[in-house]
């Protein structure tokens, strides 16, 4: 039965779709069963994953499935052997109102999973960077999040807007959801300011589990621009090792407990 990862930060921009993809293929590689699911309305990683054919999609879609328009089986493509995708589309955003306004509309996500979950090993949910329904469908079907951050003065701050969103859900909706851990990401020693948020981030929330940090790497933005994983562009370098390393992580914490 697959474990669900939502890998969530309300902050913008701070590699919730570079973690979501690299992490994907990372664990694919590793012989793991992964569906990747695109909440988000800016479609950013099935735009990096299958490109114009976004377009196809139009009645198939993380949308259609939530107002229950169309079926979960129609709705997964195949990227390559044990990586899925069940992307966004460019009517995301336009099917929010529909589901804010739904029966049961915290658990539309849930609900047009369920059937699919014995099929992987993990299914990873890249979210929007907003505190909607999207992100609360994500985390109220997750065993788990994953919290990437930028080391900076207001992405060590912006961590308490998560950790309330988090105590929110687990009273409302999810009591079992769990922080699996922070992803400290863009991480470069050209400054010193990195490193002194990173003892920051240790110092302000001891009980958080930090995990790999990911370096800064203009070979993971191209990779990103490109729709290819870090493995395929450069898979010997700095980042292709971190996300290795992130994996074999992420596959200790999750299947350690079992
Ligand atoms: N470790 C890294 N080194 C260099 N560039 C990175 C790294 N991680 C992410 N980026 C780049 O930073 C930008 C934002 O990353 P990404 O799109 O993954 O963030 P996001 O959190 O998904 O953004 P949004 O909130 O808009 O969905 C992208 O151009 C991406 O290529
Ligand atoms: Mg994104």
């Amino acid at each position: 039965m697959a474990k669900v990862i939502s890998i969530a930060n309300q902050k913008g921009g701070v590699g919730k779709t570079t973690i979501t993809m690299n992490l994907g293929f990372a664990l694919a590689n590793m012989g793991r069963r992964v569906l990747l699911v695109d909440i988000d309305p800016q479609f950013n990683l099935t735009f990096g994953l299958i490109g114009m054919e976004v377009l196809n999609y139009e009645d198939n879609n993380v949308g259609t499935l939530m107002t229950r328009e169309s079926r979960v089986e129609d709705s997964i493509i195949e990227i390559r052997e044990n990586l899925h995708l069940i992307p966004s589309h460019l009517n995301l955003s336009a099917k929010e109102i529909e589901i804010i306004n739904a029966y049961n509309r915290e658990r539309r996500l849930e609900k047009a999973l369920k059937s699919v979950l014995p099929e992987y090993d993990y299914v990873l949910i890249d979210n929007p960077p907003s505190m909607g329904i999207f992100l609360v469908n994500s985390l109220t079907t997750s065993d788990y999040v994953l919290i990437p951050l930028e080391l900076s003065y207001f992405g060590v701050i912006g961590m308490q807007l998560m950790f309330n969103l988090m105590k929110m859900i687990k009273e409302e909706t999810n009591e079992n959801l769990t922080l699996l851990g922070l992803i400290p990401n863009k991480f470069t020693r050209q400054t010193k300011v990195p490193a002194t948020r990173l003892k920051e981030l240790k110092e302000t929330y001891p009980n958080a589990p930090l995990l790999t940090t990911i370096p800064k790497s203009v070979a993971l933005e191209k990779a990103q621009s490109q729709g290819i994983s870090i493995f395929e562009f450069e898979g010997d370098g700095r980042a292709a090792k971190a996300f290795l390393k992130l994996a074999k992580e992420v596959i200790a914490l999750v299947e350690g407990e079992r």
